[in-house]
């Protein structure tokens, strides 16, 4: 039998209380490595963690509770050898009555929240030259799409974020790998009322994280057949894009959140 490069291996997961964060929790310690979880609901996280992980509740957007929280973790696990961020905000919201604070918010946890777990995880893994960011953003942050304005945006910003880092970390012993899923279903994705092309469930879409990451992937996008939709999205010319995803006046954007 091969061995799993994830056996043995300290993981912290932000954004783990449900949805693919828990799920890739179960999935990462059933593969024999060492779990802490973090998410604002503790009795969520607890339940995830039934008493095989590590849980340190935090708020993402708060840069000092994400500061004591690492260093509660390293303390826990005896070190740290990878961090996934699987925490997210999405909100739908129609961009004909723009939606200052719901716009906002994305940015303050998808971005800032993001920010700040990359302010408290990098000094210590350029000094130790060991460490493996694994940063969940979306294939929705490919293109532009109506009814996505602010999710769409802070996802293609983690795109391009976490492709910067990785480059700017290479040679210092950190690796950066960005995940694009498409529909998965989870709390997030349960209102949605637009049609969820290709959606899987969330145990399916931690089995392909943690495949990847074996595998050490760069980049990890599923399921297939949407990874192929949206990569050839971004070879449509703009003009055709814009044609193709455009509103009608009298129905709901019908975005998609992915
Ligand atoms: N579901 C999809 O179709 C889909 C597709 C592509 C990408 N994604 C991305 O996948 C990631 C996970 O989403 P999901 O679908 O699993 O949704 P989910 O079930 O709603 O999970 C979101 C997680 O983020 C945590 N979170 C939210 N705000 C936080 C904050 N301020 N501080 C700390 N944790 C916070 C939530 O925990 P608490 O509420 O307990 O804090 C929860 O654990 C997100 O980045 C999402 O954008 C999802």
């Amino acid at each position: 039998m091969t061995h799993d490069p994830i056996a043995g291996r300290r993981y912290w997961l932000i954004g783990a209380s449900s949805g693919i964060g828990a799920a890739l929790a179960h999935e990462l310690l059933g593969r024999g490595a060492h779990v802490a979880i973090s998410a604002r609901r503790i009795e969520d996280l607890e339940a995830v963690s039934a008493g095989r992980m590590t849980v340190v509740p935090l708020d993402a957007t708060d840069h000092e509770a994400v500061q004591h929280a690492e260093a509660d973790v390293r303390s826990a696990l005896g070190g740290l050898d990878a961090v996934v961020w699987c925490a997210g905000y999405w909100k739908q919201f129609d961009a004909a009555e723009w939606d200052r604070e719901t716009f906002a918010r994305h940015i303050e946890v998808n971005l800032l929240g993001l920010n700040n777990v990359l302010a408290a995880i990098i000094p210590s893994m350029v000094a130790a030259g060991h460490g493996h960011i694994v940063g969940v953003a979306s294939v929705a942050g490919y293109r532009g799409l109506p009814g996505a304005e602010a999710y769409g945006a802070t996802k293609a910003a983690q795109i391009n974020l976490l492709e910067s880092l990785r480059a700017a970390l290479r040679r210092k012993g950190v690796r950066v790998t960005t995940v694009c899923p498409g529909f998965v279903r989870t709390e997030m994705t349960e209102s949605n009322t637009f049609p969820m092309p290709f959606i899987v469930d969330a145990d399916e879409a931690a089995r392909s994280i943690a495949d990847g990451l074996a595998r050490c992937r760069t980049e990890i996008i599923f399921p297939l057949r949407m990874a192929i939709l949206m990569k050839a999205a971004r070879l449509v010319p703009v003009r055709t894009w814009s044609a193709l995803t455009a509103t009608k006046d009298d129905r709901t954007p019908s975005p998609a959140n992915a």
